[in-house]
């Protein structure tokens, strides 16, 4: 029996207990996001740094001035050929509200049946707390059969990715010798369907920022003083309405340069995957695409930036109602970008065409929140075949190269500061409700998602 098909069967033995691990990892409530959780963040830190211990891994936990990092390195493996990569995960996620949509607790996670088959409930299951665990099993079970791992690796976890990022481009400037490697591996995407497993090509980037307008100094009775004072809800609404015109397109000035036409061949591939736009929204209860009039609903997800309000507070919010002007309105607002678009340059934008919007008696403020460009990778690379072809002989099914709406800031960062160039492979699915209440990963994802990272590194072993 090969060498591959034994690590294969070990996985499966073991299945119970990678299960049981990912629990353990899973109950840990690492909201980056928010401060009340900063210290669950370091416990999921330091469960990581054990685990990578357990399997031979030097691993340390690298505090930062926000949520640490883990790093750590496999022993050098006896085959001097070997190449080196890094595979990057997180381990933080986001937070659970709102709470009373959950079935369940979001951090007592259980295995559920579903008509689909059986899924693991719980925040993070899908992103990315049970897609980064696939890899560690994957090696995991190299170790045990092996005594060692096809190929070299450095493992770099990060506990801000879904809170933009803070930490990471002076923790990689800082630790450039140590970290830099012959390819990096990110598991944090997803597969084209079910049955079929991608490879991420391309990633959004994504600006975000928080918008504060404030009017009379304390909330006003609306009998009172309403007509004659400043209303911050109303002049918020007006200044967020004009971002958009009736073709769906973003308004502020230069937010279109540098994106690019779909390029033919990309346009021909992805006809190819024979998407269908009904199917996608009609799946979340929707049936028409409200993006960019001019664009298919692949292109507005995949190739086409966005400007999206993923927040919007002011006055009374609470049941019942209440007679009150307020003093304040605020919204988030994130852009998804794509080709070259600067992100700091739409900020800048977005200040003047906001300060130009105010009227007097009103002032703006903002809080920002992470600003990263977005990336394209070249499939030139020999390593994408490669670990194309190990997908494909996985699930038996013909692997694809897929585009990715998201955003994962570090791809662009290793690509800058340490001269990278990533491979994405996820095994998220679109219903895991990522972001959402009920976050599932299909239990198959994390199965067969162990076996096919198993497959991957040792397809990237030989030339
Ligand atoms: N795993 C996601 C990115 C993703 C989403 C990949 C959907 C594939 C399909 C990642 O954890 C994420 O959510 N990133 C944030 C980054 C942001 C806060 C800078 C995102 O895209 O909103
Ligand atoms: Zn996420």
């Amino acid at each position: 029996m090969s060498q591959l098909q034994q690590v294969l069967n070990q996985i499966d033995s073991d299945q119970d207990n990678a299960l049981n691990r990912l629990f353990e990892l899973l109950e840990i409530p690492s909201i980056s996001t928010d401060p009340a959780y900063a210290t669950h963040c370091v416990d999921a830190a330091d469960w990581l740094v054990n685990d990578l211990k357990s399997i031979g891994i030097d691993a340390t936990r690298r505090d930062t001035p926000g949520h640490p990092m883990v790093v750590g390195h496999s022993r050098k493996n006896s085959n001097p050929e070997s190449p080196h990569v890094l595979f990057y995960g997180h381990y933080d996620v986001q937070p659970v509200d709102p709470l009373e949509l959950w079935h369940s607790d979001p951090f007592k996670p259980a295995l559920e049946q579903t008509t689909n088959g059986q899924v693991i409930r719980g925040r993070g299951a899908a992103d990315d707390k049970g897609q980064l665990m696939t890899f560690i099993e994957a090696c995991r079970a190299w170790q045990t059969i092996n005594g060692e791992l096809p190929v070299n690796i450095t493992f770099l976890f990060e506990g801000e990715e879904e809170s933009g990022s803070p930490s990471l481009i002076p923790f990689l400037k800082a630790n450039k010798q140590e970290l830099v490697t012959d390819l990096a591996l990110v598991c944090d995407t997803g597969m084209w369907n079910e049955s079929t497993p991608a490879i991420c090509t391309m990633l959004r980037g994504m600006l975000g920022e928080e918008v504060i307008i404030t009017g009379a100094d304390k909330d006003l009775h609306s009998g009172m003083y309403g007509g004659a004072a400043q209303n911050p809800i109303r002049v918020l609404s007006k200044i967020l309405a004009g971002l958009h015109d009736d073709n769906g397109r973003v308004t502020l000035e230069g937010f279109y340069d540098g994106v690019p036409p779909l390029p033919e061949q990309l346009k021909q591939q992805w006809d190819s995957l024979c998407f269908s736009a009904t199917d996608f929204l009609g799946a979340v209860d929707l049936s028409d695409a409200a993006g960019e009039k001019d664009h298919t609903a692949l292109e507005q997800i995949w190739s086409r930036p966005t400007c999206e309000f993923c927040g919007i507070n002011g006055g009374y919010t609470g049941e019942g109602f209440k007679t009150v002007l307020p003093s304040r309105a605020s919204s988030k607002i994130s852009f998804r970008l794509v080709g070259s678009q600067d992100p700091h340059k739409i900020r800048r934008s977005l200040h003047n065409y906001i300060e130009a919007s105010l009227p007097a008696d009103c002032t703006v403020e903002y809080i920002e929140h992470g600003a990263s460009p977005a990336t394209v990778m070249s499939i030139d690379n020999a390593a994408f075949e490669k670990a194309r072809k190990a997908l494909s002989d996985e699930w038996q099914t013909e692997a694809v190269y897929i585009g990715c709406g998201g955003s994962i800031p570090v791809v662009g960062d290793f690509h800058e500061i340490l001269g990278m160039e990533s491979l994405m492979i996820g095994f998220g699915l679109d219903d895991d409700q990522i972001h959402s209440p009920n976050e599932k990963y299909n239990l198959s994802s994390f199965q067969k998602g162990i076996k096919s990272w198993a497959r991957v590194i040792d397809s990237l072993a030989s030339n």
